[in-house]
C-alpha cells in the first residue's frame, strides 16, 4: 500500500518535472478531494511545485542576463574594435611621419657631421693661419723697433751731417771771400792807389782765351812730366791742353830755347795705349804726334819740331795754362 502511494505520490512527483505541473498546483481541489492521509503529501507537492516554478524563473533570469551580458559585451567589443582600427590608422600614420622625420634626423645629422668635419678643417686652417700672422706679427714688431732704432741713429746723423754742412758753408763763404779778394788782387793789381786789371796774373802770357805760364828753369830744377803737372796744379792749372793749330803754332813759338829732346811738357801722355790729354780727351790728331803711343810716354813740346813722344820720367821744362779772365 504505501508502495502504490509512493508509486503515485513519485507519479505526482514526476509530473512535477512536467509542464503539467503548474495547472496541478494552481488547481488543489482535485487532491482535496482525496483522503486526508494523501494532504500531507500534497503539501510537499505544493512545496516543491513552488521551488520548482522559482528554479526555472531563476534559470530563465540567468539565461536573460547571461544573453544580455553576451549582447552587450558583443556591442562593446564592436565599438572598440572600431576605435582600435581607428587609433590603429593614426599609430600608422604617426609611425609613417615618425620614420620619415627619423630618415630627415638621419639624414641632417649625416649633413651636420659632414660640416663639422669640414668646419673642424676650416678651424685647422685658420689656426695655422692664426699662427703664422702671429709669428708675422711679432716679427713686424721687433723689425718695427728695429727700424725705430734705426731711424733714431739716422736723425742723429743727419743732425751731424746738418752741422757740417752748416759749419762747411760757413768755411765755404768765408773761403769764397778770401778767395774773391785773391783773385782782385791777382788780376787787378794795385799799382799809386789805382788798381788796373789784366786778363791773366803777372808771370803768365795772355793768348786767345788762356793764359800761359812758360817754366824755364835751370837744368837741375827742371820736372818729370808728374812732377810738372804737379806744379802747375799748385798753380791752379795744369800742363796745356792745345785745342788746335793756332794753339799748337803759339805753343811751339814760345818753347824757348828747345832742341832735341830737350823741350817742353805738355799736358799730353800715353795712358792705356792712347794719348790722352789731362783734360779727359783722346788725342783727335794723330799726325800730332808720331810712332804707336806706348804707356810711359809723354809729350814735349820743341821749337820748329811740334811735339815728341819721350819718357815720362825725363827732366824737362813745363808750359802751364789756365783760363784768362774775361772783362
Ligand atoms: C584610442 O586613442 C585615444 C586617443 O587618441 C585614446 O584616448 C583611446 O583610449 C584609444 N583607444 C584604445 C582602445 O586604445
Ligand atoms: C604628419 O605630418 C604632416 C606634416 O608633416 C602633418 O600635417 C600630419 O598631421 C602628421 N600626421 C600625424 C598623424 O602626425
Ligand atoms: C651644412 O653646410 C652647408 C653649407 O656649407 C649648409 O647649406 C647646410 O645647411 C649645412 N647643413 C646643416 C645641417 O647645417
Ligand atoms: C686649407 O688651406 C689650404 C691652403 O692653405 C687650402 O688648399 C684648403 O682648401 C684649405 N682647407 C679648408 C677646409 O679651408
Ligand atoms: C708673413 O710674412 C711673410 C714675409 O715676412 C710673407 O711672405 C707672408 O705672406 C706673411 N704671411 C701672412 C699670412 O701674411
Ligand atoms: C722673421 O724675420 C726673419 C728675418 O728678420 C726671417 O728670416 C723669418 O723668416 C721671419 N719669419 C716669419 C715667420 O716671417
Ligand atoms: C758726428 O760726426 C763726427 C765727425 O764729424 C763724429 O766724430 C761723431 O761721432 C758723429 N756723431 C754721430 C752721432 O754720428
Ligand atoms: C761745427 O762747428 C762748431 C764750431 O765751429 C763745432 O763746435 C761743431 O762741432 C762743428 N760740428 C761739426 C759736425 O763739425
Ligand atoms: C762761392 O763761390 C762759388 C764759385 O766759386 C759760387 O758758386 C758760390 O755761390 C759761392 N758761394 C757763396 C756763398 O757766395
Ligand atoms: C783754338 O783754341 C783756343 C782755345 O784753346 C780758342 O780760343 C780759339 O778760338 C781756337 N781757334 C780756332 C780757330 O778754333
Ligand atoms: C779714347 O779712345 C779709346 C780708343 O780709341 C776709346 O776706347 C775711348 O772711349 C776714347 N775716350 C774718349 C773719352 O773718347
Amino acid at each position: 500500500m504505501y508502495r502504490t502511494k509512493m508509486r503515485k505520490k513519485s507519479c505526482l512527483c514526476q509530473n512535477i518535472y512536467g509542464l503539467n505541473c503548474i495547472s496541478i498546483c494552481l488547481a488543489p481541489a482535485e487532491f482535496l478531494s482525496d483522503k486526508k492521509s494523501n494532504s500531507r503529501c500534497r503539501h510537499y507537492q505544493q512545496l516543491a511545485c513552488c521551488l520548482g516554478t522559482l528554479c526555472i524563473i531563476l534559470v530563465l533570469g540567468i539565461i536573460a542576463v547571461s544573453v544580455y551580458h553576451v549582447t552587450s559585451i558583443h556591442e562593446i567589443d564592436e565599438t572598440e574594435l572600431n576605435q582600435l582600427k581607428e587609433n590603429q590608422t593614426t599609430l600608422n600614420a604617426v609611425n609613417r611621419n615618425l620614420t620619415k622625420l627619423n630618415n630627415k634626423l638621419n639624414s641632417d645629422n649625416e649633413d651636420l657631421k659632414r660640416n663639422q668635419t669640414k668646419l673642424t678643417l676650416q678651424m685647422n686652417n685658420l689656426t695655422q693661419v692664426i699662427t703664422v700672422l702671429e709669428k708675422n706679427v711679432t716679427n713686424l714688431t721687433a723689425e718695427n723697433q728695429n727700424l725705430r732704432g734705426k731711424n733714431e741713429e739716422l736723425e742723429a746723423e743727419k743732425k751731424n751731417l746738418t752741422d757740417q754742412i752748416q759749419n762747411m758753408t760757413t768755411s765755404w763763404n768765408e773761403l769764397n771771400v778770401s778767395r774773391a779778394q785773391w783773385s782782385i788782387d791777382a788780376y787787378c793789381p794795385k799799382t799809386n792807389n789805382n788798381r788796373m786789371c789784366v786778363v791773366c796774373q803777372t808771370g803768365w802770357l795772355p793768348f786767345q782765351s788762356g793764359c800761359y805760364a812758360i817754366n824755364n828753369p835751370k837744368a837741375s830744377e827742371q820736372k818729370t812730366w808728374k812732377g810738372a803737372q804737379d806744379d802747375c796744379i799748385g798753380k791752379i792749372s795744369d800742363l796745356a791742353v792745345v785745342n788746335n793749330e793756332t794753339e799748337k803754332s803759339y805753343i811751339s813759338d814760345n818753347s824757348w830755347d828747345s832742341s832735341g829732346n830737350n823741350g817742353y811738357w805738355i799736358g799730353l801722355r800715353v795712358k792705356d795705349g792712347n794719348w790722352k790729354w789731362v783734360d779727359g780727351r783722346n788725342l783727335t790728331k794723330s799726325a800730332w804726334i808720331p810712332g804707336s803711343p806706348t804707356d810711359g810716354q809723354c809729350a814735349i813740346s820743341v821749337t820748329n819740331q811740334g811735339f815728341k813722344s819721350v819718357s815720362c820720367s825725363e827732366q824737362n821744362r813745363w808750359i802751364c795754362k789756365k783760363k784768362a779772365l774775361t772783362l
